[in-house]
């Protein structure tokens, strides 16, 4: 027999069909309550609600876990970090043996440049054209070259694709950085791994090759390891949201973008360097921000702290803060003031009781802003950096909803309008 829940309402008595994950989720099966009852249930900003089963990615948000295929992510934190073999297991759903890696950097390998005629697009910009709006257009322009991954039918086609938007959204966002600093662009090395050839389409000019150093190279893909994937955030959400009307990858690819682009989710790593800036330039003192923080008349937040699922320190933010350390220290700025402003802000905050009552620590994005900018990539792209990493997260979590090929998300509201009311002809108003 297996496990209901029961809702007692205006005399009737509901049951529902109760669901339990493998980690010990449990949720109530509520998608007959419309259609039979003709009642909802209210949930805003989906707090409560689970949209969908998926096998990708595990979090616990009290003990602080993440794990990616049940593969917990400190496991990837080594002294090489590899962000393609865990792209390629989020999407395959295994690590590559030794064949399949090969298989798969060849093709981020053959697919590393852009058709032609994209360059003239990136040609037009202005300087100070948003880099999360070139990124977001630049991926739905992609789909103007790849007509023939429009439907995708099976999954060397999935793989194909999905190594293709990879390989090219690193060629993209460096072509955003160079064209909005009018620098000229610098094509990809096809004998330069996946961090490294990105790092060179960056910051090589054409008469002098950008030198890789391998602290810099790791963290690179660290960071983009640790932004691969977290379950069902708002931009994956709006990923799946897309995919469910059937819609191609590329588009849901270009809303996730979108949905990224604001402050209170990808957007904050730029909020976080911003807010230490201003501290560092004397604007604000941390004592005055977290002040600011705390006032609920002042729609000031503490980016990079506190989130929805972490009622702990976010994993993800502990790995970034040590490699802060390591890299800072090799690079010999260990003193770099917007460090000590965050470590500063961490442990004002971490010893407040408003932050602590409320189970607010830092996040992915409090220390990530720091160790872009010691790679020298300026605040503007921090975003697109997030976008890179999470691409091959949204990429899995699109196939997990495309192969179930359910109904199209298209949730109901509490109608708080006019009643039926009278038009009025224009010469009576
Ligand atoms: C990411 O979902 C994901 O997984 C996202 C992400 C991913 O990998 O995809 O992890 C990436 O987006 C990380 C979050 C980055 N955003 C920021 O750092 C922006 C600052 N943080 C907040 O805006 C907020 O904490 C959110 C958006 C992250 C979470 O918002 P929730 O879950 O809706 O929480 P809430 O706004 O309801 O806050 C609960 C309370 C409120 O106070 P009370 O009304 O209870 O008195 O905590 C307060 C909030 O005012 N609060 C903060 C705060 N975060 C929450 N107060 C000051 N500063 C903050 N940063």
């Amino acid at each position: 027999m297996s496990e209901k829940a029961t809702l007692s309402i205006r005399g009737k008595c509901i049951e529902f069909p109760v669901y339990e994950g493998t980690e010990g989720d449990v949720a109530v099966d509520i998608s007959q309550l419309y259609p039979e009852h003709k009642l909802m249930t209210y949930d805003p900003s989906l707090a409560s609600t689970a949209v969908c089963r998926s096998t990708v990615t595990y979090i616990d948000g009290d003990k602080g876990i993440l794990r990616y295929r049940g593969i917990p992510i400190e496991k990837f934190v080594h002294e090489s970090p590899n962000f393609i073999e865990v792209a390629y297991l989020l999407l395959a759903g295994n690590l590559p043996t030794p064949e399949e890696g090969k298989a798969f950097r060849r093709r981020l390998t053959e697919n590393e440049l852009l058709p032609e005629p994209m360059e003239h697009y990136f040609s037009r910009v202005p300087k100070t054209a948003p880099p999360m709006a070139l990124l977001s257009a630049a991926m739905n322009n992609l789909a103007c070259y790849h007509t023939e991954f429009l439907e995708l039918d099976n999954d060397d086609q999935f793989m194909e694709i999905s190594a293709r938007l990879i390989s090219k959204i690193r060629t993209i966002a460096s072509y955003i950085y160079r064209r909005t600093h009018y620098l000229p662009l610098i094509y990809p090395n096809p004998n330069m791994r996946y961090c490294a050839n990105f790092l060179h389409m960056m910051f090589s000019l054409p008469y002098s090759p950008y030198e890789v150093t391998p602290e810099i190279e790791d963290a690179l893909n660290l960071i983009l390891i640790l932004h691969a994937d977290h379950e069902q955030n708002c931009s994956a959400a709006t990923v799946r949201v897309v995919a469910s009307s059937r819609a191609n990858l590329f588009a849901s690819c270009a809303a996730g973008i979108c949905a990224l682009w604001g402050s209170l989710h990808g957007g904050a790593n730029v909020a976080v360097m911003e807010m230490l800036a201003r501290i560092h330039e004397g604007g604000l003192s941390p004592e005055e921000c977290i002040k600011m923080a705390k006032d609920k008349n002042n729609p000031f937040r503490l980016f990079g702290f506190g989130h929805r699922v972490y009622k702990n320190y976010d994993p993800r933010a502990k790995i970034l803060r040590a490699a802060c350390d390591r890299v800072f220290a090799k690079l010999k700025t260990q003193n770099d003031p917007l460090l000590n402003i965050a470590r500063r802000l961490e442990e004002l905050a971490l010893s407040d009781s408003y932050f602590i009552d409320r189970k607010l620590y830092p996040n992915v994005d409090f220390y990530s802003g720091l160790l872009l900018r010691s790679m020298g990539i300026p605040t503007n792209m921090f975003t697109v950096m997030f976008a890179m990493g999470r691409l091959p997260g949204w990429i899995a979590q699109w196939k997990e909803q495309h192969d179930a090929q359910g109904r199209i998300i298209r949730p109901r509201q509490i109608y708080v309008g006019n009643n039926e009311t009278d038009y009025t002809p224009e010469n009576m108003r």
